[in-house]
């Protein structure tokens, strides 16, 4: 890839996957790193990205995806779940941050109080919307750095949420499914060669002066 445009132009929403084709353990692992290194609100990191590598799992996953078939024929099939208990992200970050930082909890009192603070004041319809933003920001990222490393990949929303949550026991874990990614290699896939649709750059980007 000549640079990040060539890549993302080069990247699109891969409709058929090449089922005998993997992808390096290397560069999956560097996509799954990309979502993990997200940015997220205050870091509250309110995600888990589950792998499903069991192929009858798999196969029904894609049955509760309106049967595409990416979920089965990519290389690997990632699905992004949300952080369904919203309330405990706050004790999670200070204890994370103190941890890794070599710093005291009680020192950090300030931050939990502002998440507690920004959290609490939501509805619980709002808190789950707030949570599940932050792993379109991880997802996005993941389809970046597979573009920048020549991996394809396909993110996903087309999927029935509940029968998802199902079938991966995910309400137990205090998850709810968000999106997925495919990630493989092209197959035949005559979508691959149209132009990609896009608004104008002026008409995405303004400057305000
Ligand atoms: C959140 C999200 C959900 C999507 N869901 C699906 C999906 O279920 N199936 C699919 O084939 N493409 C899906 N896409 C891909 C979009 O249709 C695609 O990115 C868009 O049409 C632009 O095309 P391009 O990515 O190929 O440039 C999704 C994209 C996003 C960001």
């Amino acid at each position: 890839m000549q640079n990040v445009i060539d890549a993302l132009n080069w990247r699109y929403a891969v409709k058929t996957f090449d089922p005998s084709k993997s992808v390096s353990d290397e560069n999956f692992r560097a996509i799954l790193e990309a979502g993990r290194l997200a940015p997220s609100s205050f870091g509250i990191e309110s995600w888990k990205f589950l792998v499903v590598e069991n192929p009858e799992l798999r196969a029904k996953l894609r049955a509760v995806s309106y049967g595409q078939t990416k979920v089965t024929d990519a290389a690997h099939i990632v699905v992004m779940a949300a952080r369904t208990d919203v309330s405990a992200l706050a004790g999670e970050l200070v204890e994370r941050t103190a941890r890794i930082q070599g710093v005291d909890a009680a020192s950090l009192d300030g931050l939990k109080n502002m998440v507690d603070g920004y959290v609490a004041g939501m509805s619980a319809e709002k808190a789950l919307a707030y949570a599940r933003e932050q792993t379109f920001i991880a997802l996005g990222m993941m389809v970046e750095t597979a573009a920048l490393l020549g991996v394809d990949s396909c993110p996903m929303g087309g999927f029935d949420q509940a029968g998802v949550d199902a079938l991966l026991g995910l309400s137990a874990q205090n998850l709810t499914a968000c999106s997925m990614l495919a990630v493989g290699e092209r197959g035949d896939d005559e979508t691959a060669s149209r132009p990609k649709v896009r608004r104008a750059f002026d008409e995405v980007v303004e400057f305000v002066r």
